[in-house]
């Protein structure tokens, strides 16, 4: 496993972090199996958020802490909190109030006394970055919060925050495959006249590299917005016919190979996987056993339909 320092604490966070979104139907004792064979293979890292599983996700995770005081010290812990479902609708809260709340019930949920990240898990157009800072700092001198980050938030969303917290923002955690690219792809085109110059995200992977923060890959397997795996796709044969002759080549799996494409990518990289199965948790680690060439990357890009100019 390879590691980053993450944020203002420099914690030790491993490149790969396993996602607990989809355990809310896995029992106490399948999900402890679940995290032990993630630190297993080196990954210490888990992300959650407050509503995946509208909190039950988390609370497996409490009653797995709970069940073996010492496995909370073994692990570096992440939520996410201001998605509200209403009855009525879903809307973002970056209030003071809301934020501070929702931390302490992620807290409870999870029987711990701190997060070691809390993020913001979309941006909220009547965001004010000093009620942000507040929360954040209340959070922060308490001990309930070491480091905070942000997710699918563009790079003036984060400078605007920025300003107004006297801690760097430690990661933005941002939609990212080797099927699902809009954050590469506008770069590559470049003051183009055609459609692919059109730049959707305004240069995240950038501006993180450039404030020193972590970029952390969501849905790291997949294409369109939870459309499937391209793994094994028929929609797919072109990139899965390089990932699997890649992944025979280096004795690992095109899991491995198609993370390893993720991590490759210059600066604090780190990517998110869902698999509820252990199995998948040890063939996602050895992404960090291979390095891709430049030229192997760019083949894995193309493949994915992408062109270059
Ligand atoms: N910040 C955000 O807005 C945001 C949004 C979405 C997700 N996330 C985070 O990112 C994490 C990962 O997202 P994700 O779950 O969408 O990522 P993912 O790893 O791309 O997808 C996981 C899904 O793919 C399946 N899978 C994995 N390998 C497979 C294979 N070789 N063949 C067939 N199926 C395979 C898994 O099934 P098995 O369980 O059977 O392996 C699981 O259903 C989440 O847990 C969450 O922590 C964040």
């Amino acid at each position: 496993m390879k590691y980053i320092n993450f944020g203002e604490s420099s914690r030790k966070v491993s490149k790969i972090i396993l996602g607990l979104m989809r355990i809310s139907e896995m029992s106490v004792k399948e999900t402890e199996h679940l995290v032990r064979s993630a630190l297993d293979n080196g990954i210490n890292a888990l992300d959650l958020a407050d509503c995946y599983g509208a909190g039950k996700c988390e609370q497996i995770l409490g009653r797995v802490f709970a069940a073996d005081p010492d496995l909370r010290g073994k692990i570096w812990l992440q939520s996410k909190c201001a998605i509200r479902y209403d009855e009525e609708f879903t809307y973002y809260d970056f209030s003071k109030e809301h934020i501070l709340k929702a931390a302490d019930d992620i807290l409870t949920r999870l029987q711990t006394d701190h997060l070691d990240s809390l993020l913001l898990h979309r941006p909220d157009a009547l965001m004010e970055p000093d009620e942000v800072a507040e929360a954040f700092a209340e959070l922060h001198q308490k001990g309930k919060v070491l480091d905070f980050g942000v997710s699918n938030f563009n790079p003036m969303q984060m400078a605007l925050l920025q300003k107004a917290l006297p801690r760097r923002l430690a990661c933005d955690q941002v939609q990212l495959s080797a099927a699902f690219t809009p954050m590469l792809d506008a770069g590559f085109q470049t003051n183009m006249k055609w459609d692919g110059s059109a730049m959707r995200d305004g240069g995240i992977l950038e501006y993180c590299r450039i404030n020193d923060m972590a970029v952390q890959s969501w849905s790291s397997l997949q294409y369109g917005f939870f459309e499937g795996i391209f793994l094994g796709s028929p929609k797919y044969p072109e990139l899965n016919k390089v990932l699997d002759r890649l992944a025979e080549e280096k004795s690992v799996t095109p899991t491995a190979v198609a993370l390893a494409w993720i991590l490759r990518l210059p600066g604090k990289m780190q990517a998110v996987i869902g698999t509820t199965k252990a199995d998948r948790v040890t063939q996602s680690a050895a992404a960090c056993d291979i390095e891709l060439t430049r030229k192997e990357w760019y083949e894995i890009y193309l493949a994915a339909g992408n062109k270059l100019p």
